[in-house]
C-alpha cells in the first residue's frame, strides 16, 4: 500500500475498491496544492493497483470538499499551467477504473465539477452542491463547461453555472448529477457497497465498458481543461476577481 505524499489525503483498500479521502476538515476540506498532487497520485496508483477494481473519493461527513483553498487564488503561482490542480483534472480524465464519489456535508467548485468525471455518485440528503465560479468573478474549469450540459442538458447547467447558487442533493438527483440521495447514517456504506459491487465484476469488461461509454471525450476534455484554464487565469487578474478574493480572506481576518 503506497503512503499518500500529503497528510490531508489518505490512501486505504477495502474488498478491491481504493478508497481515497480527503481529510482537512478544519478548513472544510478545502484543496491545496499538495493534496491535489495527492489526489492525482492516488488516481495513478489506483488505476495500475492490481488490488483495486474501483476507485472511492470521499470526503468527511460533513464536508465533501469546499474546493480549492481560496489563498491559492492569490499570487502568480495560481494561473500558471503547470499547476497541481490542473494535473489532478487530467488525473481524473485519464482514470480507467470506475470512480464510485460518497459525497456529503457541501460540494463547492471543484468539489461538484471532480463528480462530472465519477461513474457512480452517492449523496447524503443534507449535503448541497454549488458552482460559485461567476460568483467570485471566475469562470467553470475541470472539463465542466463540456461536461454539464451534454450530461443534464444547456438550460440546467447554464442556471447551475451562470447563477452560481448553491443546490441540494435533492435537486443534484433530479437533474442528473447524483445516482442516488441517502440518509446521512447510510450514504457511505451505501457507496461502498456499490463499489464492491463493482469490483467483484470482471474488471476488464468493466473497464472496456467505461471506455465505451465515455468514448469521444478523451481529447476534448483535455482541450477543454487549457481552454478554461486561459480564461480562469484571466479572469483571476481582473479587479472584480481580485476584490472578492481578497474580501473572503479579509473576512477571515477580521473574524
Ligand atoms: N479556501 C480556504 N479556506 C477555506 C475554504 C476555502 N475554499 N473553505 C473553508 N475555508 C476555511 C475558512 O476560512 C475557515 O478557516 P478559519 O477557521 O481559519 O477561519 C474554515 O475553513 C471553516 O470555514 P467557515 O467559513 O468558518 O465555515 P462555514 O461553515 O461558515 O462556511 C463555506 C463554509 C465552505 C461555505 C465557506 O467557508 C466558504 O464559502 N468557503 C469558500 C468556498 C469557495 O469559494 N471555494 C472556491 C470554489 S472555486
Amino acid at each position: 500500500m503506497n503512503q499518500s505524499l500529503d497528510s490531508n489525503i489518505r490512501y486505504s483498500i477495502e474488498n478491491k475498491v481504493f478508497i481515497i479521502e480527503i481529510h482537512r476538515p478544519e478548513k472544510k476540506n478545502a484543496l491545496l496544492p499538495g493534496m491535489y498532487r495527492a489526489l492525482a497520485e492516488g488516481l495513478r496508483i489506483a488505476d495500475n493497483s492490481e488490488e483495486a477494481n474501483v476507485i472511492l473519493i470521499k470526503g468527511a461527513d460533513d464536508c465533501f470538499t469546499s474546493g480549492n483553498d481560496v489563498n491559492g487564488f492569490v499570487g502568480d503561482g495560481a494561473t500558471s499551467e503547470d499547476r497541481p490542480s490542473t494535473a489532478f483534472m487530467h488525473a481524473l480524465n485519464d482514470t480507467q477504473k470506475p470512480i464510485v464519489a460518497a459525497v456529503s456535508g457541501l460540494a463547492i467548485g471543484i468539489g461538484t465539477t471532480m463528480l462530472f468525471h465519477c461513474d457512480l455518485i452517492y449523496a447524503s440528503e443534507d449535503c448541497f452542491f454549488q458552482l460559485p465560479f461567476t460568483r467570485l468573478g471566475l469562470c467553470p474549469e475541470a472539463g465542466s463547461s463540456y461536461l454539464l450540459p451534454r450530461q443534464i442538458g444547456y438550460l440546467r447547467a447554464a442556471e447551475l453555472m451562470l447563477l452560481g447558487d448553491r443546490f441540494t442533493a435533492v435537486k443534484a438527483k433530479e437533474y442528473g448529477i447524483v445516482n442516488e440521495v441517502l440518509p446521512q447514517s447510510e450514504y457511505l456504506q451505501f457507496a461502498k457497497s456499490k463499489a464492491e459491487e463493482l469490483a467483484a465484476l470482471p474488471s476488464q469488461s468493466v473497464q472496456a465498458s467505461k471506455k465505451l461509454l465515455k468514448s469521444g471525450r478523451d481529447k476534448i476534455i483535455p482541450e477543454t481543461i487549457t481552454d478554461e484554464l486561459k480564461e480562469f487565469s484571466r479572469l483571476l487578474k481582473t479587479p472584480d476577481a481580485r476584490a472578492i478574493v481578497q474580501s473572503f480572506l479579509d473576512r477571515k481576518k477580521a473574524g
